[in-house]
């Protein structure tokens, strides 16, 4: 061991066989201040105004390159990406990167009291605020940023209608807040039942008085319906989903304005069959039909039932393609976990996830429907492959409220979304889009009223 210590010694005398000089010292600590001063820079940036938090990997993203568009540093090469809705050609806004920003989040969790308390992660407990200040960078351009004011107005005497599971009602609480940041008067938003967020209410519809609009959201985790199963169906059967009927309060939906559905989470052997929940169609119970085939039936039904009883002129349809889970080590009842994941993973792309049938089925149905042109004017929140990146953003052990404290690491939730957080970004996709629509339909206008002048 000595003998090494005194050959490395040797070797690094031999390297610098001469003193160093004033001005080398001198150098070094040049740089030593630079690099101090930077760094004390990039500090102060993560804690304005917002007090005391971790200090984020910002400074490690500004250096290693891997921030191609932050708006608040000035060692980012200057972003000549043109706008999406500048541009004419079309921008697949879903390929791109997350990069951090300084200027998010869009709001604070605790300035918005439309949040279950389950989705207030950092009031309940986690410590890091770094989930929160991740913007979505398309590749071959550049979002609007979320403005709360515009997209209300654009809202004013519309019903915007969430169907879907509790994933959907994060993505529909997210929008609640969003746009909440924009009104002052917090009293000029309410349930028009009076009913309070709580997590198991069948739906909730709340109103924008100001707008004479409506932001509402139906627990219909199948889309189809889930009932008691016909008579003289085997013992086992407990329930059925009726793969040829749309949930009861469909009945509701179809005169939204902007429909968002989703669909996926509970499509599993789990939430099915286990529990003697079975698969019907017409008066008949499948006792054979597996849980990819149910699904795919069941979105074949959706988008008959778009065809059927939905405007297209006046409604606009989306469907949120599924939002990947993160359990590492096991799912949600094996110890499956999250925890300490406070880095989006920016690097891999998830190739098994494009298998997976909670993700394809949504794509092979419409692509099947593409006949049909109301099948065609569905659009597609494509967020599967974005959100894959984000293991950092769920609730993990922080669903239970600031008074019970985190649960026990075997009970994680990587399934749903820390707010402010990801679903944020899935809004100002929608956002993005329906702008870039309107932008479409007046250019449109303008041409024809040309054309007949
Ligand atoms: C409010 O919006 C609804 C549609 O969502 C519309 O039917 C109604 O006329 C509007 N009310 C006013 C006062 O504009
Ligand atoms: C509405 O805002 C006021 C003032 O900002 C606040 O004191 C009050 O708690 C808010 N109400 C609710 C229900 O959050
Ligand atoms: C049950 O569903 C499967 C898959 O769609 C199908 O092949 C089978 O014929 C069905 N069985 C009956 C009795 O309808
Ligand atoms: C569909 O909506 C458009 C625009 O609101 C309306 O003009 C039209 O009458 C509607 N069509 C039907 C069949 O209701
Ligand atoms: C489109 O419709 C035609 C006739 O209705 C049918 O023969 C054809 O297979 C359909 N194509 C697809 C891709 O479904
Ligand atoms: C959806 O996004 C993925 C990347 O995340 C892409 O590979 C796929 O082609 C997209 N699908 C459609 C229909 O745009």
């Amino acid at each position: 061991m000595r003998g090494n210590h005194f050959d490395l010694f040797k070797k690094f005398k031999r390297l610098k066989p001469y003193e160093p000089s004033v001005a080398f010292i001198g150098f070094l600590f040049f740089i030593c201040c630079l690099y101090l001063f930077v760094f004390l820079l990039d500090y102060r940036t993560v804690n304005n105004d917002t007090g005391f938090h971790l200090r984020g990997p910002s400074f490690f993203v500004n250096w290693f390159g891997l921030n191609d568009a932050s708006s608040s540093s000035s060692l980012v090469v200057k972003n000549e990406k043109v706008g999406f809705l500048e541009n004419d050609c079309s921008c697949d806004i879903f390929d791109g990167n997350w990069v951090w920003d300084e200027t998010y989040p869009l709001y604070q969790s605790k300035d918005c009291m439309f949040l279950d308390e389950g989705f207030r992660c950092s009031e309940n407990g986690r410590p890091d605020n770094f989930y929160t200040k991740w913007r979505w960078q398309p590749k071959d351009c550049n979002l609007p940023r979320f403005d709360a004011k515009h997209m209300l107005a654009k809202l004013r005497n519309r019903r915007v209608v969430f169907v879907g599971d509790s994933i959907g009602r994060n993505q529909w609480e997210s929008l609640l807040c969003l746009l909440s940041s924009a009104v002052s008067d917090n009293s000029s938003i309410y349930e028009v039942n009076g009913s309070p967020i709580t997590k198991h209410t069948g739906s909730l519809v709340f109103k924008f008085k100001d707008y004479n609009c409506t932001v509402e959201y139906y627990r219909a985790p199948f889309l189809v319906l889930q009932s008691r199963p016909p008579a003289g169906a085997p013992r086992n059967v407990k329930m059925t989903l009726k793969l040829d009927q749309m949930d009861w309060s469909s009945v509701k939906w179809r005169g939204a304005d902007l429909l968002v559905f989703n669909s996926g989470h509970w499509w599993n052997f789990e939430k099915t069959i286990r529990g003697g929940c079975y698969f019907q169609e017409g008066r008949k119970v499948n006792m054979t039909m597996n849980v990819e085939t149910a699904f795919q039936k069941s979105i074949v039904t959706l988008v008959d039932w778009i065809g059927r009883e939905v405007n297209m002129s006046k409604t606009k349809v989306f469907f949120r393609t599924y939002a990947p889970v993160h359990f590492r080590g096991g799912d949600w009842k094996t110890g499956g976990s999250c925890h300490l994941e406070t880095l989006p993973d920016l690097g891999s792309s998830q190739e098994s996830l494009k298998n997976s049938f909670e993700y394809k089925t949504i794509f092979q149905v419409l692509l099947q429907l593409s006949n049909n042109s109301k099948a065609r004017n569905i659009g597609l929140l494509n967020i599967t492959g974005m959100t894959s990146h984000r293991k950092d953003g769920h609730l993990s052990l922080y669903y239970l409220g600031p008074n019970v404290g985190p649960v026990p690491l075997h009970k994680q939730d990587c399934s749903h979304w820390c707010l402010p957080g990801v679903p944020d970004s899935w809004n100002e996709l929608l956002y993005a889009i329906l702008l870039k629509q309107e932008l479409a339909q007046e250019k449109i206008l303008d041409s024809t009223s040309q054309s007949s002048e």
